[in-house]
């Protein structure tokens, strides 16, 4: 028998025991405030006698951070003309909206793959059992394992990711999708992705501190870039470290959904403009706030993405300036009706791939680079004048306001 002074915990066990998150966990291991020990695997655990020393110095730990969504302006994450280097962690994020076809998987996959463009090393994870973003792995064959799998047979992400363009690994769906949300279900496991996202970070190295060439100059031009087939090596060739992580959400929300916030630290919201959008979104946000009013953990809303905009509609000003007004920091540029994007999908192409002059493709180019964190300029990128109206008009009535 075990006794309790050898008793180790994985990090999960270990967060729950102390009240903390594992993403506290990974901080304070990062930082040297509570080293995790590693097993010979590389897995992080920590052991009773660091629960014991926890407990006898509990204050000397920060504060616990209330749980709750954090805003934060899509644009400031970071300055302008410093010089930027790869982040050492990977940025986690969801692509999220309660409603089915506001353009999630049309967001999730050119986002990811433009940001594979651009140097990035991306991973994304197909939530939807009809699997739209597991096309872009056509025209290799359908792949064994995949996200359920992953989810309901322990399996290691790294082993079900295909590198389907350079840089961008897919991490694909399966009509059997249903068998991971009943296991999640069965097992109440809502932070399985925590864990298997945790397993991934041991399983990556650290990313090399390397500069992208673009990053400090004053303007970037998107043609420059390129999306990049992969041959068929390379196709099964794993990353070594990842930028940023992707879900794409469930068509409708499931358990799947719930387990895919929790490994998330950031959200990214498409929403299409109609009567009540801004409630709709308020709504959103209570129910994320009720689903973390438990954790540990803070989701930041990264940005809130008007979809498909369509100015022939005589109300989407209306509409837009309302989500501007509720949202001022956190809404971004529109991605405007562009049939390049419909598509681009029925060749399993990105829009990018499919005309990367049409609007649609230098908006969701525009979307990452902005995500990313440029904040120079992007030629052949004009802001539209209808959505700076609705802009203006948004500013006016919250000075009528005051
Ligand atoms: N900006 C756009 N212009 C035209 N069609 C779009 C645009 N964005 C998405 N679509 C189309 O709308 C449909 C739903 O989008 P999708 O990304 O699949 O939504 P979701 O994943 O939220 O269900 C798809 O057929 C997609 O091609
Ligand atoms: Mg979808």
């Amino acid at each position: 028998m075990v006794s309790m002074e050898e008793k180790i915990y994985k990090p999960r066990e270990f967060a729950r025991l102390i009240g903390h998150s594992v993403f506290t966990l990974q901080r304070w291991d990062r930082l040297g405030i509570l080293k995790a020990k590693r097993s010979p695997t590389n897995r992080r655990y920590y052991t009773h006698q660091q629960y014991l020393d926890f407990l006898g110095k509990r204050e000397a730990y920060p504060h616990s951070e209330d749980p709750h969504l954090e805003e934060s302006a899509y644009t400031a994450q970071t300055s302008h003309y410093h010089t930027f280097q790869r982040r050492k962690q990977m940025r986690i994020i969801t692509i999220y909206n309660k409603k089915g076809g506001t353009g999630k998987t049309s967001c999730a996959t050119n986002l990811a793959a433009n940001l594979a463009a651009l140097g990035f090393k991306v991973a994304l994870l197909d939530g939807d059992e009809q699997a739209n973003a597991s096309m872009l792995t056509l025209p290799h064959r359908y792949q064994r394992p995949t996200l359920t799998h992953v989810v309901s047979e322990n399996v290691p992400l790294l082993d079900a990711m295909y590198q389907a363009r350079r840089n961008l690994w897919i991490v694909p769906a399966d009509m059997h999708l249903t068998r991971a949300v009943e296991y999640i279900h069965g097992q109440q496991d809502f932070d399985v992705l925590c864990d298997r996202v945790d397993d991934l970070q041991a399983d990556l190295e650290e990313s090399a501190s390397e500069e992208l060439p673009w990053w400090n100059k004053p303007e970037v031009r998107p043609r420059d870039f390129k999306i990049e087939p992969t041959t068929q090596e390379e196709f099964h060739t794993h990353p070594d470290y990842l930028d940023f992580l992707i879900f794409d959400n469930p068509p409708n929300p499931n358990a799947l959904t719930t387990a895919m916030l929790y490994a998330s630290q950031e959200v990214l919201i498409p929403v299409e403009l109609e009567e009540y959008a801004y409630q709709g979104l308020a709504q959103m946000f209570e129910d994320i706030q009720r689903k973390f009013r438990r954790r540990q953990q803070k989701l930041k809303i990264t940005g809130i993405v008007p979809f498909k905009v369509n100015h022939t509609g005589a109300l989407t000003v209306d509409y837009l300036s309302s989500v501007w007004r509720a949202f001022p920091t956190l809404t971004t540029f529109s991605i405007h009706t562009d049939k390049t994007i419909p598509n681009a999908q029925a060749y399993q192409k990105t829009s990018f791939e499919e005309d990367r002059s049409s609007r649609g493709a230098k908006e969701l180019f525009a979307l990452a680079l902005r995500i990313a964190g440029y904040q120079g300029k992007i030629v052949g990128f004009d802001d539209c004048k209808h959505c700076a109206h609705a802009r203006e008009l948004a500013q006016q009535a919250e000075v009528v306001e005051v």
